[in-house]
Formats: C-alpha cells, sequence, structure tokens
C-alpha cells in the first residue's frame, strides 16, 4: 500500500490491476482489523476535506466512520456550504484546501473539477463521484465480490443492466476490464458507454484477458453469470423528464427473479451501488408510482430482499475500502 502514497483516487483508468487490488486486499484487513477490535490508527491526527455538491448517504458516511476510526477528523462541505464554483475557482479552492488537509474528497457532477482539484491541491484528491466515474464504490463491489465467489476474479463474469453511459457503467466496464473479468453490459444500445470508454476498456482488456460483451439481449448477457448489477435509471442532476423515456427503454433490464434464473445459476448475487428503486414507498418512489403506475423500477422487490441480494454487504465495504483508499495514501 505504502507504493500509493500520495497517490489521488480519480477514476479506475489511473491504476494498475495490482494498485487496484492492493486496495481491495487492504480494505479487507483492515475490515478484519476492525471486526477483531485491533484496528491499528494509520491516519493519527490528520484532517480530511469531503467536498458534496451532490447529496450522499453512504459516501459520505463511509469517509467520516473510516476517518475517526484511523485517528483522522473530516470537514463536511455541503452543496451551499464553500464558496467552490459560485464565488471561487476550484484551482483557488484547491490551494486553499490543500494548506489545511491532508486529502480532500469531492463529489459533484463533473470529472474534470475532481481532476483540476487533484492538479493544484498539492494533497491526495479523491472521486467520491462524478457523472463518469465512481472509483471507490467499484473497491467496495470488488472486495464484495471477493467475500461471495471464491472464484479468481479473473473467472468472475458479471452483468450490469440499465443506464450504461452513467458513472456505474462505465467504472463497471473499465474495472472488469482493468482486473480480466467476464463483463458483460446489457443495455438498449443507446444507453451503452461512450465509444471513447468502450475502446479505453477492450485495450484493457487486451492485456488483462478480460472478456467484454456489450448486448441488448438480457438472455445472452446474463448467461452463466456469478453476479448481477444494477443502478438507478435517472441519477443525481438529471431532469425529471427523462424518467419517461429512460421507463420505456429500461424496463425490460429490470432485474427480476426472471432475470436471475436466466443466469442459470442459483448462486447469482445481486448487486446495486444504493439508493435503490426496489419498492416505490419514498417520496420520490410515489411521484414515479402515481405517473406511471409501477411497483418498482431497475430491480423487484423480491431480488433485492432475497437471499441473493448482497446489497448491505456492499453498502458496508464502502467503509473499508474508502478506508483503505485513506490509509494507502497517507499513511
Ligand atoms: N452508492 C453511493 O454512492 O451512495 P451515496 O449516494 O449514498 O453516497
Ligand atoms: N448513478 C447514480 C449513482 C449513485 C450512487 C447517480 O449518479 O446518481
Amino acid at each position: 500500500p505504502t507504493a500509493l502514497a500520495g497517490r489521488h483516487l480519480l477514476k479506475e483508468l489511473d491504476f494498475t490491476a495490482e494498485e487496484f487490488l492492493g486496495l481491495v486486499e487492504l480494505a479487507a484487513e483492515l475490515k478484519a482489523a476492525k471486526r477483531g477490535g485491533i484496528e491499528p490508527r494509520y491516519l493519527q491526527g490528520r484532517n480530511i476535506a469531503l467536498i458534496f455538491e451532490k447529496t450522499s448517504t453512504r459516501t459520505r458516511c463511509a469517509f467520516e466512520v473510516a476517518a475517526v476510526n484511523q485517528g483522522a477528523s473530516t470537514t463536511y462541505l455541503d452543496p451551499s456550504g464553500s464558496q467552490i464554483g459560485h464565488k471561487e475557482s476550484v484551482k483557488d479552492t484547491a490551494r486553499v484546501l490543500g494548506r489545511m488537509y491532508d486529502a480532500i474528497e469531492y463529489r459533484g457532477d463533473s470529472q474534470q473539477k475532481v481532476e483540476e482539484l487533484a492538479a493544484h491541491a498539492g494533497v491526495p484528491v479523491y472521486n467520491g463521484l462524478t457523472d463518469e466515474w465512481h472509483p471507490t464504490q467499484m473497491l467496495a463491489d470488488v472486495l464484495t465480490m471477493t467475500e461471495h465467489c471464491a472464484k479468481p476474479l479473473t473467472e468472475v463474469a458479471f452483468a450490469y443492466l440499465g443506464d450504461a453511459r452513467f458513472n456505474m457503467g462505465n467504472s463497471y466496464l473499465v474495472t472488469g476490464a482493468l482486473l480480466g473479468m467476464d463483463v458483460r453490459i446489457v443495455a438498449p444500445k443507446a444507453y451503452w458507454p461512450a465509444e471513447e470508454i468502450v475502446d479505453r476498456a477492450r485495450a484493457l482488456a487486451a492485456a488483462s484477458g478480460a472478456r467484454i460483451t456489450l448486448t441488448e439481449t438480457v438472455d445472452e448477457g446474463v448467461r452463466g453469470a456469478d453476479f448481477v448489477a444494477t443502478d438507478v435509471w435517472v441519477s443525481m442532476g438529471e431532469p425529471k423528464e427523462v424518467w419517461a423515456e429512460r421507463i420505456t427503454a429500461l424496463a425490460p433490464y429490470a432485474v427480476t427473479m426472471d432475470v436471475l434464473r436466466a443466469t442459470g445459476n442459483p448462486d447469482v448475487r445481486f448487486l446495486h451501488c444504493l439508493p435503490a428503486f426496489h419498492d416505490l414507498g419514498t417520496k420520490v418512489g410515489q411521484e414515479i408510482h402515481a405517473a406511471y403506475g409501477l411497483d418498482y423500477l431497475e430491480v423487484s422487490d423480491e431480488v433485492f430482499e432475497s437471499a441473493h441480494s448482497v446489497v448491505f454487504d456492499e453498502a458496508e465495504n464502502r467503509m473499508h475500502t474508502i478506508k483503505a483508499v485513506m490509509v494507502a495514501t497517507l499513511a
């Protein structure tokens, strides 16, 4: 892990498979140590700034708990609580926070912003989600996969169903390619990752031995999968107006028991970064139910609540993996 001292975590493409897996391994060690009540504190006296221009439950809490467990403190800057982007440039913000903090987390719409922060902060910068990538989520997902599937990762197959043009689809494709996995993107063609990202993934796959499939056909895409994953159909920052079009296009790609059966794998596991529209009991869910008469969106409640679902292990692993990122880059 010390090989990552001072490094940023901006996107998966910046890492080698060894570096990425080193973080996952460190997370597993830190998880075991915490469970055993013998967690070492590598970050005593460190200070971490958390910039959130979009809302969060898991990512924010993961950073805060991980930091405190390791003896570090955090400052949470909410969308209205800082000058960044409104009154002060990203470059100036980076230079100010870099003088006070040992590392900076950023969540917001723009990958360019997090890259610019990293260019000027002088301390490690972590991408806590942009429209393009969700690298800390990928570390948690890979840790969860290793916990729930005994095969080596290079033999693991996973299928991502849904809108694959955004952070989760991009990150799954590239992470699977980097790690030499069997990765399937299952969506209408219009919802596949951008050509440029597919090209990057194919280049990685050529080196790693990964198998990459992009398909519109659910049965073909999920056959033999060890994991089936999805994400919300409308992401943070997108306008309400896109719901109708998304529901029409993506409804055939909702993860139901039929989809899990189509894998042919009785032990198939379900992944979701969360939050999920598995029942429509939330405020937003009720509005969608009223407008479209649906009971669930990207995943049925039956799947979500089934023994196949490992989404809460995945959520917990956000904390252990984010801790590993901070320890590896700062300790
Ligand atoms: N999965 C994830 O990033 O969750 P939050 O939006 O709650 O941080
Ligand atoms: N695609 C989702 C992921 C949330 C963790 C979003 O960007 O809102």
